[in-house]
């Protein structure tokens, strides 16, 4: 190969870059980039990033064999200090090096442009589902299906999605990585975006862009159902609203609580022995009627009152060592009141009965 390279450099060159080409892009073809593919939009992506990976490998491989073989072909002998010979540029060479890569980056943009124009294309009749942001949590509402409201994600499957999304605060990000998905939320602004999902299972939506001390947590569960399992949701999304999800609990108010203490998330953030949860982003629930007591009765509330107070008004009293801020104020709005008096109903019950 040395001996090639010095005889004939261009052919050396030529054989070199072109094996490098080819290993680079077995290479970043091979490689599993993508987390499952759950929406219509995402084959069109994947093939879109793999055809961005075929047409940069070469490129990259041209760019530093050139510069390597500069690097070594003309390095400047020891002592020798004079300027190097004047050139005056090469016409052909210079429109070639325009040409090419002006076709290239044209003919991506315009095949970027037509899948972007495919995978947000409208359809009839679409599902609308308005997603609110704020620090640091996610809502749902389905406004057609009398405004259900919800903390997770449900969508049934084979179903073109609109979802409005909006922020209450700050910029953050809607991402869906299986649905290949990302949207900014920009005070002020609505954006629209479109997605027909076609896996049935439980994903994320992640929250993609630092909005503040919570952010990593700000992370809630997507599920793709079968189109009969989610008019099933609905229905009973409506009915737990009016009863606090008592009849789905049987009848049993402390089961009802503690299903909904896990359905809103709470156990993300907080430690209730009863519920199994051990996070500590919020304080622990199990000290809630000690906590009561020393911040409840400054205000002359009952254990419950002030429970119920620390669910709809975070901010009325942040208990010492955390973070006004931290816990989401939208539960007033996504829970209600009959789910507001279970959950406060359930966790002056178990605190209780961790105290005594
Ligand atoms: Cu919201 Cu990061």
């Amino acid at each position: 190969m040395r001996r090639l390279l010095r005889k004939r450099p261009a052919l050396g060159m030529a054989l070199l870059s072109g094996t490098a080409t080819a290993v680079g892009i077995a290479i970043s073809l091979a490689i599993d980039w993508f987390p499952d593919a759950a929406s219509t939009a995402s084959k069109d992506i994947d093939n879109l990033w793999d055809v961005l990976l075929i047409a940069s490998v070469p490129v990259f491989v041209l760019v530093m064999s050139v510069a390597l073989y500069s690097v070594f072909a003309w390095k400047v002998k020891p002592g020798d200090t004079s300027d190097g010979a004047p050139i005056h540029g090469h016409t052909k060479l210079e429109v070639v090096w325009v040409t090419i890569p002006f076709v290239m980056v044209t003919a991506l943009a315009l095949y970027g442009w037509v899948v972007l124009d495919d995978i947000e294309a409208k359809e009839k009749d679409p599902l609308i589902v308005n997603v609110t942001a704020q620090q640091f949590a996610w809502s749902f509402e389905y406004p057609a299906l009398d405004k259900v409201k919800s903390n997770q994600l449900v969508l049934p499957k084979d179903r073109r999605v609109e979802l409005r999304v909006k922020t209450k605060d700050v910029i953050h990000s809607f991402w869906v990585p299986e649905f290949r998905l990302k949207t900014d939320t920009v005070p002020g602004l609505t954006t629209k975006v479109r997605v027909t999902p076609n896996r049935l299972g439980r994903y994320d939506v992640v929250c993609a862009e630092l909005c503040g001390i919570g952010h990593a947590t700000m992370r809630q569960a997507v599920r793709v159902v079968p189109p009969g399992e989610f008019q099933g949701w609905v229905s009973e999304r409506k009915q737990r609203a009016g009863d606090g999800g008592v009849a789905a609990a049987g009848g049993d108010t402390a089961v009802a609580g503690k299903t909904l203490f896990a359905d809103t998330g709470c156990t993300a953030c907080h430690t209730l022995a009863d519920a199994g949860s051990e996070a500590s982003a919020g304080p622990p629930l199990d000290d809630l009627t000690k906590d009561a007591a020393k911040f409840g009765k400054r205000e002359g509330q009952s254990a419950e009152e002030y429970v119920k107070t620390a669910i709809e008004q975070p901010e009325a009293f942040v208990v010492p060592g955390f973070t006004k801020g931290t816990m989401p104020d939208n539960y007033k709005k996504n829970l209600s009141s009959a789910e507001i008096s279970t959950l406060v109903k359930y966790l002056s019950d178990v605190s209780g009965k961790e105290t005594k």
